[in-house]
């Protein structure tokens, strides 16, 4: 039995299949359309669930798995229970894996398990594979039908057995894989068996950067359909010239699995939008078309055309106005009721078209508002549940993001229908990445041997989800190889649907639309202008990790200004964090083997959601070769909770922007969208006055329940100054009592620039001296910028000339400080950029209660705080800090007026700072120190005191990648060029 089962693997060179670039799949049916909507499936009787608790066993390598596990008389009683959907390692088996570029296994292909160094997760673990059991039971009447298997996505590549029979074999991880399994069910019981290897030959053309997971991941179903069925429609919908009529092609293909011809079949649409047609229409004739199949031979598939034609202006799909019309597809057996089958779904009527270097969407200029996002959940990695997605695109609504990028695989078809409804353009694209062989590589662009895996990639890829109307360009991958095999896939979208055009980014051969992504806002300017036979794009850009995206204002700025870029997409929407959770899971099994057999029941069993989870990433399951913490480039956290630049991208992509006429105050209203009307908001505005200052809020909001947001919301907003702050001793009201104060009661040691000692009614307010502090930890740019290292000299500041400060007491409460920097001693060349021009101070751990006004209630730096709005904010120390999972500086508050710290313990002793010009504030309860090489925020030494910067400016986060661009110049401090500021500090 064993030998047996090995050669039935192995191809004819001796390579197993899944080292094999030929064998794509066996037995596996073609590519089709989703049949039934997602949110519909429920209600389709031909769909059975198989997912839930299936028996499971892990080894590390394919010479220790259960060579016979398949066969009827295998008995898995004793085996472990996972969960289907989802990830084994997530499950506590095996080690997830975080890399980029490089594979996580020797480049030696097609092959996979090539001896890695020793330290490698890989050399242990050489090729894990999971073998899984269930048991389906089926009905004598079931057997009458066709049963077909659907696994909706297994990573990397699987077999299949039904009842001790191999039924067939796939790759191609992130598309449906389909099994005809009807000759080897049995009325009852019925044994399924898959075997998942966690690497194949695929794995070379899924180089993604993301965790490196594996196993059944989306759902497995047992489809009932009848022998004469539906294999496959594709529906398109397109408008006319002047989009004042349309037309709908609708293909059909229809198959006979039976063993005898089928006659009389009728495929029927059915149109349920009776706004299409005229009052005078019979209602019921007016919604059907039909078609007539008199005979269809055994084993035949038969495509039929139905077209409708409609004299009516259509109401367009855009992401704006998501109209959808509904329609049901039917084919009923003239004599033999059992053949009838019904499905529904919908389609949208748009126009995709490029004109010259122009993009358009339904004749408009749209410009494609992005975000790119991987398929990922911090507790079930790869699957997704259907709540999440919503949640997702309802957060992408709200930021006013128009444009998704699946980057960079089809994910699960219900984020589609999300699409589809809620207005989303989506950019769909092909699971093939192949960066582990460079950017734009010769090497996999060119082999012919994996010549056919790229083209059922992008069959996979354009079959799936043709009838979506959110999908807008169909991307032949990310980062893959330059050739003729990339002209194949390229070909192959093209002939499956004219409808959208391709887009591909190593390859600009094969792509309708440039791209050039990572750009700082003026090469974007300049690149634009130079190509000229296409459309702009930067499918990446606005690289979000940690504490980032700055300057995106400069970006769109560009963007608006020239009709040829049609857009952008920020990199990325979620941070790839997996929960601490699953790490506990694996440590239980050092080895990477289970042991026990109640793992999968107790990962089925634990909710999605907690508060507070912190996240692991590249490196935390010692996984070897890791890229640590690159995968934290979302502007969510994994748990979906927005980070402070999310605010920043959905101000920045609002449709509305408002001006206002200096002159005579007028606001302008530029509507920056194609589909909607700005009187379809409800316009409102809030003059609101603080102190001396006089501040006008602008909002546009929704006038009705969206279903990603209710009436009410605000889609865009505004903020103008009209009575500025005067930053002046008059504003810092020094009450007549405490002047008259005895001067006794307070005292200051001051040592050259640093003020060591003030005390204020006997007690001393300084945890730390009050001293110049130029300096400020790096954020994951700046890192990957050589800030610390260009930035050294700022360090130290006693090796620095020209800087003075001055202490004066005001009164025995009250403390003017004056800080000014006067570059002489130039003999050293010009000086790098200044981290942060100001002082810092520490305040006993006790200061926990904060109130300011400036900028927030998020946090912000020069360069990200035009979703800021200046305002009184009530918060607390840890709320007014940033928790990034790979810690670094955060928390920054810009144009702060004054600032107030209170001492919750001690009789609310509060310190309050007033700025004679604004100031930018941070507070941490940990000092610069602290985050130095910390991988985690739990790890952080807290609590000691309170660390407060007080600055007149910080340098900016940056906003371009993080491999090594800078912060644009107008958000740096130029080291070269004399600075003063002024603040006082007072103690109540
Ligand atoms: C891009 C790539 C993404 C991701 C990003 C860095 O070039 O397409 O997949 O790796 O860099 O976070
Ligand atoms: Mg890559």
């Amino acid at each position: 039995m064993m030998t047996l089962c090995l050669t039935a693997a192995l191809g004819a060179q001796g390579q197993p299949d899944w080292e094999n670039p030929a064998v794509l799949g066996v037995n596996k049916l073609p590519y089709h359309a989703t049949l039934q909507l997602p949110s519909k499936e429920k209600e389709c009787p031909e769909i059975l669930s198989l997912d839930g608790q299936w028996r499971f066993h892990w080894s590390r390598n394919p010479e220790e798995r259960m060579q016979d596990f398949y066969r009827e008389d295998y008995d898995v009683s004793q085996w472990d229970w996972i969960t289907v959907p989802g990830n084994w390692q997530t499950q506590g088996y095996g080690t997830p894996i975080y890399v980029n570029i490089n594979y996580p296994f020797v480049k030696d292909r097609p092959r996979v398990t090539t001896e890695p160094p020793k330290n490698w997760t890989a050399y242990e673990n050489r090729n894990p594979v999971g073998q899984y059991v269930t048991f389906v039971d089926v009905t004598k009447e079931m057997l009458t039908k066709n049963l077909i298997l659907h696994f909706g996505g297994v990573h990397s590549a699987f077999y299949v057995w039904v009842n001790g029979q191999k039924v067939g074999y796939s790759q191609n991880s992130m598309s449906p894989a389909e099994f005809d399994v009807t000759k080897y069910m049995h009325a009852g019981k019925n044994k399924l068996a898959v075997e998942v290897y966690r690497w194949s030959d695929g794995s070379y053309l899924e180089d993604q950067d993301y965790w490196r997971l594996s196993g059944i991941f989306r759902s497995v179903q047992l489809w009932v359909r009848p022998l004469v069925h539906i294999a496959d429609y594709q529906v398109t919908a397109v408008p006319n010239a002047d989009y004042s009529q349309f037309t709908v092609n609708a293909k059909i293909a229809v198959c006979n699995t039976g063993k005898k011809t089928a006659k009389n079949q009728l495929v029927q649409l059915l149109m349920n939008c009776p706004e299409l047609y005229g009052v005078n229409v019979n209602p019921n004739h007016r919604n059907v078309t039909n078609h007539l199949i008199p005979k269809l031979p055994a084993g035949d598939t038969m495509t039929v055309e139905l077209k409708f034609h409609y004299a009516t202006r259509p109401r367009l799909w855009t992401a704006e106005k998501p109209w959808l019309y509904p329609f049901t597809l039917q084919l009923l057996g003239m004599k033999d009721s059992k053949n009838n089958e019904e499905f529904n779904y919908h389609f949208g009527v748009k126009k995709v078209e490029i004109v010259g270097e122009v993009f358009k969407i339904n004749g408009k200029n749209v410009k494609l508002r992005g975000v790119n996002r991987h398929d990922h959940h911090p507790k079930t990695g790869r699957y997704v549940d259907d709540a999440t997605y919503e949640e997702d695109i309802r957060l992408m609504k709200q930021a006013n993001i128009n444009f998704l990028r699946t980057s960079h695989y089809p994910d699960r078809e219900y984020i589609y229908e999300l699409c589809d409804r809620w207005g989303i353009y989506v950019m769909d694209e092909a699971n093939h990445e192949t960066h582990g062989y460079g950017y734009a590589n010769k090497v996999m662009g060119e082999d012919s041997t994996f010549r056919q895996a790229h083209i059922d990639r992008a069959e996979a890829l354009v079959k799936r989800d043709v009838n979506h109307p959110c999908v807008i360009l169909w991307s032949l991958g990310n980062e893959g190889g330059v050739g003729p095999n990339i002209e194949a896939m390229y070909n192959k979208v093209r002939e499956l649907d004219a409808t959208r055009p391709p887009f591909y980014d190593s390859d600009r051969r094969y792509s309708a639309i440039w791209d050039d992504s990572y750009l700082y806002p003026d090469e974007l300017r300049k690149n634009a202008q130079q190509v000229k036979d296409k459309p702009f794009m930067m499918r990446e850009y606005a690289h979000a990790m940690g504490n980032s995206v700055g300057n995106l204002q400069e970006y769109w700025d560009v963007i608006y200004a020239d009709s040829s870029i049609c857009g952008a997409a920020v990199w990325d929407w979620v941070d790839q964090g997996l929960s601490e959770e699953l790490r506990v899971k694996s440590e239980e099994f050092p080895s990477g083997v289970p042991k026990g057999s109640s793992k999968g029941m107790a990962a089925a069993n634990s909710t999605l959601y907690t508060l507070h989870s912190s996240f692991l990433y590249g490196g935390d399951f010692g996984d070897q070769p890791n890229d640590g913490p690159f995968c934290l480039n979302g502007i969510v956290a994994p748990d979906r909770k927005p980070h402070p630049h999310y605010y920043e991208v959905q101000k920045v992509y609002q449709p509305l922007t408002f001006e206002r006429d200096s002159v005579d105050g007028s606001i302008r209203i530029i509507n920056r969208d194609y589909f909607t009307a700005v009187e379809e908001y409800a316009i409102s505005y809030d003059t609101l006055r603080y102190g001396g200052e006089v501040v006008l809020n602008v909002a546009a909001s929704l006038k009705e329940d969206r279903p990603w947001a209710k009436k009410g919301f605000v889609v865009a907003r505004e903020q103008f100054v009209l009575e500025p702050w005067t930053f002046n001793l008059q504003d810092v009201a020094v009450s007549p009592q405490a002047s008259a104060a005895k001067k006794e009661t307070c005292a200051l040691v001051v040592d050259g620039n640093t003020l060591t000692s003030w005390i204020v009614d006997g007690h001393e307010v300084l945890a730390a001296p009050l001293e110049p502090y130029f300096w400020k930890p790096e954020n994951d740019n700046q890192n990957a910028a050589g800030f610390a290292r260009r930035t050294a000299m700022w360090k130290d500041l006693s090796k620095v000339d020209g800087i003075t400060v001055d202490y004066t007491a005001i009164d025995d409460h009250t403390l003017r400080v004056d800080v000014s920097y006067q570059p002489t001693d130039t003999a050293g060349g010009p000086r790098p950029v200044i981290p942060k021009f100001g002082m810092r101070m520490r305040l006993p751990a006790d200061y926990t209660q904060i109130r300011y006004y400036g900028r927030g209630p998020w946090e912000n730096y020069p360069d990200r705080k035009r979703s800021a709005f200046l305002g009184v904010y009530e918060t607390t120390l840890a709320e007014y800090e940033t928790e990034y999972i790979h810690p670094q500086d955060n928390g920054n508050r810009c144009d702060v007026r004054w600032f107030e710290i209170v001492n919750s313990k001690t009789e609310n002793r509060k310190l309050r700072i007033d700025g004679l010009q604004p100031l930018c504030i941070r507070a941490w309860d940990y000092g610069e120190e602290d985050l130095q090489g910390v991988r985690h925020p739990q790890d952080i030494k807290r609590g000691r005191f309170v660390n407060l910067n007080i600055d007149l400016n910080i340098h900016g986060v940056g906003g371009a990648d993080t491999w090594g661009k800078r912060t644009l110049p107008q958000y740096t401090i130029d080291g070269n060029q004399p600075h003063h500021y002024s603040f006082i500090l007072r103690i109540e």
